[in-house]
């Protein structure tokens, strides 16, 4: 098994580029099913996740194409299935975004219930009640969701609980064929909504608010297929961000909209970091102590819970004591007890995470909890005492590409190793 290998003390300098934002293009490649043809992505980043997607999409009968490095093409005309197995469903709980296109397209889709995942329970309750608010009827057994629109989809009202972007995404998806006006209340407001909005609008669709808690969606009665630029990823972006924020020297970060970070920046610039924007690139770098500084994970515009964990090894470095509260995610702290291993000293106590500054981190052995609970224990390694190596690295490849190579480009001393599987955790 590969591990990566990360000896201390070599601080990132110069620049980097991140790619297209992995929670949009997954979505925007199931949005694809609603035009029957050739849609061309581009700016698509070359991750595991994406490739799940790929495989869902083929599982359908589509025919994934990629074309350039950053290029797929999706031709969607020849779907004939409506089904998505558990063996993906489980790879990748956003493979549940083909439900609403399936819905607008077919009228029915069986998907599997995604089962829980070490990020919580993350239920799907929220996309089943918007889906029946607007015609659809569910049944679910031996561990399928069957869904079937008996008169079709109208369009309604739907008040969301909570600003849920997989609630949001499914039912902007199915209501764009629906009949009437669909209104969608407490949406999402992530710039990944308003990505899913715009390719949409291109495809023919009529959606009107994302980017605002209420968006409008006008039913159309086709859809055709078109070209579109993935949005830059913003929490990739963040992930360098923080990284240079704790190595200190200046490094540019580009690819991404610094507005889309909006309250990270902030919080950062608060911590101390000096951080230049310009429209599509930011400079980040620290000369100080890092302040210790209290966060909130919160639906957009709050701050990201995707970049909690990055925070959480920043923080702990710091010159005081802070919580970081999460209140998106139930069990999202499961970095902290890595990060103890390299010597950090973090309380959890319930959706609190108690932060006591330390010194510095001694480098060790640990094991990524998540995608960037992976990422914040490499970022842990650049400025640890000796070397440390992280196991479980499929989860930082679900969602970065070329993330060794992009951090040795800097300057870091970072590799990938393989392993015999004993000797690792
Ligand atoms: C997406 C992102 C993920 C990000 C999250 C919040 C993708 C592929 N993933 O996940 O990286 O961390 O947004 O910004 O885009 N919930 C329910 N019932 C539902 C739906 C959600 O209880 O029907 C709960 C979840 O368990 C979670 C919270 O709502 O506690 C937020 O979930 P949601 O915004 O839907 O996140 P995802 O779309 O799964």
């Amino acid at each position: 098994m590969e591990v990566i290998k990360v000896e201390g003390g070599y601080p990132l300098e110069g620049e980097v580029t991140v790619e297209g934002a992995k929670n949009s293009a997954l979505k925007l490649m199931a949005a694809t099913i609603l035009a029957p043809g050739v849609t061309t992505l581009t700016n698509v980043p070359n991750i595991s996740d994406v490739h799940v997607m790929g495989k869902v999409l083929k599982y359908l009968g589509a025919k994934v194409t990629v074309k350039g490095v950053h290029e797929l093409e999706i031709d969607t005309s020849t779907i004939d299935k409506w089904e998505t197995p558990y063996h993906l469903v489980a790879k990748m709980r956003a493979s549940t975004a083909v439900l609403g296109p399936l819905l607008a397209r077919f009228g029915k889709a069986i998907v599997a219930m995604p089962g829980g995942c070490n990020i919580g329970a993350r239920k799907i309750d929220m996309h089943i009640l918007g889906l029946e608010a607007l015609g659809v009827s569910f049944k679910v057994d031996h561990g399928n969701i069957h869904a079937t629109t008996p008169k079709g989809l109208s369009g309604t009202t739907v008040t969301l609980d909570f600003a849920s972007v997989g609630a949001t995404e499914n039912l902007m998806m199915a209501s764009v064929r629906a009949k009437g006006v669909t209104t969608i209340d407490n949406a999402a407001r992530e710039p990944e909504i308003v990505d899913l909005a715009n390719l949409l609008n291109e495809m023919g669709a009529k959606v009107r608010g994302a980017g605002s808690p209420v968006i409008e969606i006008e039913g159309v009665d086709e859809l055709h297929p078109t070209t579109h630029r993935v949005v830059g990823d913003r929490i990739e972006a963040g992930t360098f961000i923080a990284m240079a924020g704790l190595c200190g020297r200046p490094v540019t970060v580009k690819g991404f909209n610094p507005r889309h970070l909006g309250l990270v920046l902030k919080k950062y610039e608060m911590m101390g970091l000096t951080i230049d924007r310009a429209m599509d690139e930011c400079t980040v770098s620290r000369t100080g102590a890092i302040h210790a500084v209290d966060i909130q994970t919160l639906p957009f515009p709050g701050f990201p819970t995707d970049m909690q964990a990055q925070t959480m090894a920043l923080l702990a470095l710091s010159d005081g004591s802070c919580i970081i509260t999460e209140n998106v995610f139930e069990n999202r702290f499961m970095l902290a007890s890595e990060l103890q291993r390299m010597g950090a000293d973090i309380r959890i106590e319930g959706h609190h995470a108690i932060v006591h500054g330390v010194a510095g981190f001694s480098g060790a052995e640990v094991k990524s909890p998540d995608l960037r609970g992976g990422a914040a224990l490499v970022m842990a390694g650049l400025v640890a005492d000796g070397t440390t190596t992280v196991s479980d690295i499929y989860h930082i490849d679900r969602g970065y590409e070329g993330f060794v190579e992009k951090l040795s480009a800097m300057g870091a001393h970072v590799s990938r190793v393989e392993v015999p599987d004993q000797d690792v955790l």
